[in-house]
């Protein structure tokens, strides 16, 4: 099956010597990416899509998400806009819903958000456990997220649960409960940060998760400075996200151990904090991705294309660059080279503006843009 879309009026493909292209078509072949060109030049396919001038732009990938959950904050978000500060603690209310929840209802809840994702043109996404912190419910976590997606996180380390210690807990997230959940997951995180965990609890987690075969990324420098950018940089994590209090040593260890920055601007609009500053981490030369971190706590948005206005409008990033750190970041984020550009080779995974620009999608804030997505 092939399909020939013409009359591209900006093509993204993220190609180093022409990454945007100008009245363009491409051709998609059995999901993958076939041939980009003129369209005068264009080899023939079994169907044909005239844009009509529209923008195409790569399928975004979201790089952390938290979509298994159930219940919501709602009452928490609006005491929150009346001056109550955001804590780590308010994740155990969403554990408790969490747990109380069948494994359908779980599932249904993370269907429902995967189609407000698709619609906002993400065609890759990561799905993080963390609301079960139990051996049996983390597990059930990651086995429905597992059903969705091959990006699976195994984030039994998101705050200690009531009742335990630290080190009590430590010792369960390493032991029995990574071994249930270990089968299920390509990652491993924990939250870094006063009220969740320490460097050395963090560390200890990363650690062993790594050595069952674990990719390590982590939450940190979220809600203040602290060890989890360095650990990152240390640990040789494929990711630190958040990162929205960084000292000028910690954009030094990013640039130059590769760590991609993930930034989640979301999280800073939704508990009123102050934004990362990418322009900084841009300038030094970091990698920046950007996400939705969708969780019901502190973002609960499935829309890339409002991360991507915040990050432009709050974060110093040209519309250019949140694009890219929305598509080509997040891959860098989750290691993967197939996704997030659309170069021949690549698949084809790809939106289809309702707009002539990439631009517009920071240009025209809160305007549903996606006419179409292919692929994902
Ligand atoms: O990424 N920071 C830790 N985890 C989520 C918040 C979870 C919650 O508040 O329920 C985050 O922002
Ligand atoms: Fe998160």
């Amino acid at each position: 099956m092939s399909l020939l879309i013409t009359g591209i009026g900006e093509l993204v493909t993220w190609e180093e010597d022409q990454p945007v292209r100008r009245v363009a078509a491409l051709v998609a072949e059995d999901g993958m990416v076939a041939w980009v060109g003129p369209a005068s030049a264009a080899p023939p396919a079994d169907e044909a899509l005239d844009v009509a001038g529209a923008a195409v732009i790569p399928g975004f990938v979201d790089a952390h998400t938290h979509l298994v959950f159930a219940g919501d904050r709602v009452e928490e978000f609006s005491a929150r806009m009346a001056g109550t500060p955001y804590a780590a603690g308010g994740i155990r209310t969403t554990v408790a819903a969490t747990r109380a929840a069948s494994d359908a209802e779980l599932d249904a809840n993370v269907r429902r958000l995967l189609a407000e994702l698709r619609r906002s043109g993400t065609t890759t996404v990561e799905i993080k456990s963390g609301y079960g912190l139990s051996v049996a419910d983390e597990e059930r976590s990651l086995r429905i997220a597992r059903a969705h997606t091959s990006e699976t996180t195994f984030l039994g380390a998101h705050v200690v649960p009531p009742g335990t210690t630290v080190d009590e807990y430590v010792a369960l997230v390493t032991g029995p409960m990574l071994d249930a959940c270990a089968p299920h997951a390509r990652w491993v995180d924990v939250f870094c940060e006063d009220g969740a965990f320490g460097a050395d609890a963090a560390r200890t987690v990363l650690a062993a998760g790594a050595a069952r075969g674990l990719l390590p990324r982590i939450h940190a420098n979220q809600l203040g400075p602290g060890p989890g950018v360095q650990l990152a940089a240390e640990l040789g994590a494929a990711a630190a996200d958040h990162c929205s209090h960084l000292t000028d040593a910690d954009i030094d260890a990013l640039a130059s151990s590769g760590v991609v920055a993930g930034l989640l601007p979301g999280a800073e609009f939704s508990t009123r904090q102050p934004y990362p500053d990418a322009r900084r981490l841009l300038d030094a030369g970091v990698t920046v991705a950007l996400a939705t971190d969708c969780n019901p706590g502190s973002s609960y948005t499935t829309s890339m294309p409002f991360c991507l206005a915040l990050a432009v409008r709050e974060m110093g990033m040209t519309p250019l660059e949140a694009l890219r750190a929305a598509t080509l970041g997040g891959a860098a984020s989750l290691r993967r080279s197939d996704v997030g550009h659309l170069a021949v080779g690549a698949r084809a995974d790809l939106v289809v503006l309702a707009a002539p620009t990439a631009a517009h999608l920071a240009y025209r804030p809160g305007v549903d843009l996606v006419a179409r997505v292919v692929g994902g």
